[in-house]
C-alpha cells in the first residue's frame, strides 16, 4: 500500500491536465484494492457533488451534501468507513451489489469514493494510506 504513494507523487511531477491526473488516480487506486468495484471521485461544483473520473458502473451524476455517504463526508470534513451501507441512513446505492464503502474527502474538490461487495473491507491501514493520497491530491487540486 505505501507503494501507492510514492506512485502519487511520481504522477503529481507530470500531468497535461487535472482530468486526466484524477482519471489516472481512479485506475491506480482500484489497481492497488483487490475486492473493490468502483472507485472514482465526485467533484464540488456550487453546492453538490458532481461525477468526476471512475472505474466501475454508470454512477449517479449529482449528490447533494444533504444526501449519501458522498455528501456526508464532504460536508462534515470527515473520512467514513462505512462498514454496512444497508445501515447507513440516506446511502445511495448506485451499484446495488456494494455492501461497504469509503469516502474521504478533499476540503474544497471533492471525495475519493471506494465501494466493496464485501461487508467491511476497508481496513485502518488503507484509510491511512488513502488519506495522505488525497491528501496529497488536495493540495495538487487547489493549485491553478
Ligand atoms: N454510495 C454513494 C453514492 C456514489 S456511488 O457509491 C458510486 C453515497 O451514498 O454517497
Amino acid at each position: 500500500m505505501q507503494d501507492l504513494i510514492k506512485q502519487t507523487k511520481e504522477f503529481l511531477k507530470d500531468y497535461p491536465s487535472k482530468l486526466s491526473l484524477l482519471a489516472n488516480m481512479s485506475a491506480l487506486i482500484k489497481e492497488y484494492l483487490p475486492d473493490t468495484n468502483w472507485v472514482g471521485f465526485y467533484l464540488f461544483k456550487k453546492d453538490k457533488l458532481i461525477l468526476g473520473p471512475f472505474q466501475g458502473k454508470v454512477a449517479c451524476l449529482e449528490i447533494p451534501l444533504t444526501k449519501g455517504v458522498c455528501g456526508s463526508s464532504y460536508a462534515s470534513n470527515l473520512l467514513l468507513n462505512v462498514k454496512d451501507v444497508h445501515k447507513f441512513p440516506g446511502h445511495i446505492a448506485c451499484d446495488s451489489r456494494s455492501n461497504s464503502e469509503l469516502v474521504i474527502p478533499m476540503k474544497g474538490i471533492g471525495v475519493l469514493d471506494i465501494d466493496s461487495e464485501s461487508f467491511n473491507r476497508f481496513t485502518s491501514i488503507e484509510e491511512d494510506v488513502l488519506s495522505e493520497v488525497c491528501k496529497l491530491l488536495q493540495e495538487e487540486m487547489m493549485k491553478k
